[in-house]
């Protein structure tokens, strides 16, 4: 029976590293139900993290019901559904079967580093940057897909006989919820697309000479879409049969909408697993000199011009309080590292470079290592803590330095959100370390609701794009904590840094 009622949500499904979570959004862009899960992450090596392409699926099954469920939400209640997902993480599947070929390489694996290494020896680290915006690394789907073919006897055999799907995680969730091998809808958004390191970033489309040089044949790779349009409708899945798939967006991508990031010079940082800053660069794509990537912001329609950003990525924010948790055992919840951290006045001498996956922006030096440099008798776990909170404003700050030095901007603030925000200290010290006020956002899902909005506005939910404004105002707005230092104590603590890094570089050697 059709409700001839106008919907009344838009769903997002935010696709994390270690989490699924799913959200109905109300017209006002408020939050209405939010449903989220963990799902299994698989460390067969050192250095190695892979999750299972059907228990991710899984997820957003079933968060997607539960948050449908929490309002009483029926499919005739929503007008369509967004996807924003951790980017770069890459999935190999079989076009005959739809079933995945192989578990999916996350994107700070570092099994890639040597193919990183031999791709590099030709030309430089940066001999594919003019075209795709993009340093070779181990992060990009690229790598990936070419270590895919060179280890996994099923995906070469696949690939050679024409059967094999790479995409990310949109990609894979849109073909599975669209019906799968029966339907082969084989797209990915044009944000996803330019992380995978074969997409030309001025034309927006797979480069012929890139996807050579690496290895990796087009008729593999899916077709790039912009970020709001109809990709396909939901197929065998009751409780979403039918609605279209009408948004999808890297999830920092969605974060730089969510945020209301629409003119030139906003910017914002996420702080997940990683960290991530945006850029909003408008129509050009600012060429890096200084270790950050050119990006796409956003395309909200196929007919729609591409904003461009430029971003910094780093590596290990959240997962260092994952890691001082679960590996080191010294907090036994997340939130316990600002209760410790609060306990001391300072690290005590103590710096922490959380290099656990190498080094992203601006340094790309997969090879760098973590390092705690200063500790003495008095070094205590609380040290430890707040050590860990100051290397991720410390790798904030970088950011921030990099993206002065290559557009000559001068940036105001810091809009921030992600799950680490929740840890009033960091923010301080983040404020402090950058001498710049930090806005935190009380829209705390302004991922989710990036997808929601691309979604919504592709299917008339929404009618434009600076209506984000008004929804990020009436979720409360921002926070903001404001800086306490002086530039010579910020000076102190860039040495203090700098000088670790170059420790972490030479354990590299
Ligand atoms: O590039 C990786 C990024 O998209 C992952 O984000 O929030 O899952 O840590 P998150």
């Amino acid at each position: 029976r059709r409700n001839f009622m106008a919907p009344s949500y838009v769903l997002a499904i935010d696709q994390g590293t270690t989490s699924t979570r799913a959200i109905l959004f109300d017209k006002d862009g408020q939050v209405k139900a939010i449903e989220q899960q963990e799902f299994p992450q698989y460390y067969p090596q050192p250095g190695w993290t892979e999750h299972d392409p059907k228990e991710i699926l899984q997820s957003a099954i079933s968060c997607s019901e539960s948050a449908m469920n929490k309002v009483g939400a029926k499919k005739d209640d929503i007008a369509g559904i967004g996807i924003t997902n951790q980017r770069e993480t890459t999935v190999a599947w079989d076009k005959v079967t739809g079933e995945p070929l192989c578990r999916a390489i996350v994107w700070l694996d570092l099994r890639t580093a040597e193919t990183a290494r031999q791709l590099s020896q030709h030309g430089g680290r940066d001999r594919f940057r003019a075209k795709t915006g993009l340093p070779i690394s181990t992060y990009f789907s690229a790598m990936k897909m070419r270590w895919m073919l060179d280890n996994v006897p099923d995906v070469k055999k696949a690939a050679d006989e024409e059967r094999c799907c790479f995409g990310t995680i949109e990609s894979w969730l849109i073909y599975k919820l669209c019906g799968g091998a029966a339907e082969n809808v084989h797209v990915t958004d044009v944000s996803n697309a330019s992380r995978y390191m074969l997409m030309n970033i001025n034309t927006c489309k797979w480069d012929e000479t890139v996807c050579r040089e690496v290895g990796i044949s087009t008729v593999c790779l899916p077709n790039i879409k912009s970020n709001s349009e109809v990709y396909g409708h939901v197929k065998n899945v009751p409780c979403l049969d039918g609605l279209p798939i009408c948004g999808a967006v890297g999830d920092q991508h969605a974060a730089l909408l969510g945020h209301a990031c629409l003119d030139v010079g906003s910017s914002k940082n996420t702080y997940g697993t990683g960290c991530f800053m945006l850029l909003n660069t408008g129509m050009e794509a600012v060429p890096s000199k200084h270790g950050l990537l050119t990006t796409i912001g956003y395309k909200l329609g196929p007919e729609e011009r591409t904003t461009y950003a430029l971003e910094g990525s780093v590596a290990c924010a959240g997962r260092v309080v994952q890691w001082l948790r679960d590996n080191m055992g010294i907090i036994s919840s997340s939130k316990d590292v600002e209760i410790l951290a609060n306990k001391v006045e300072d690290t005590g001498g103590l710096t922490l470079v959380p290099a656990f996956s190498g080094l992203f922006a601006p340094h790309w030096r997969e090879d760098a290592r973590a390092v705690a440099v200063g500790m003495t008798l008095y070094t205590s776990k609380e040290h430890m803590c707040r050590a860990a909170l100051e290397s991720t404003a410390f790798q904030a700050v970088d950011i921030m330095e990099a993206m002065k030095n290559d557009t000559g901007l001068r940036l105001v603030d810091m809009r921030v959100d992600g799950g680490m925000t929740v840890n009033n200290l960091l923010m301080q010290i983040q404020a402090d370390a950058l001498g710049l006020p930090v806005l935190r956002s009380k829209m705390a899902e302004a991922t989710a609701l990036g997808a929601a909005l691309a979604a919504g506005l592709s299917v008339g939910f929404y009618h434009n794009k600076e209506s984000v404004k008004v929804m990020v105002e009436k979720a409360g707005g921002y926070e903001t904590f404001t800086s306490t230092t002086t530039y010579a104590t910020r000076q102190k603590m860039q040495v203090r840094w700098k000088d670790a890094l170059k420790r972490s570089f030479e354990l590299a050697k």
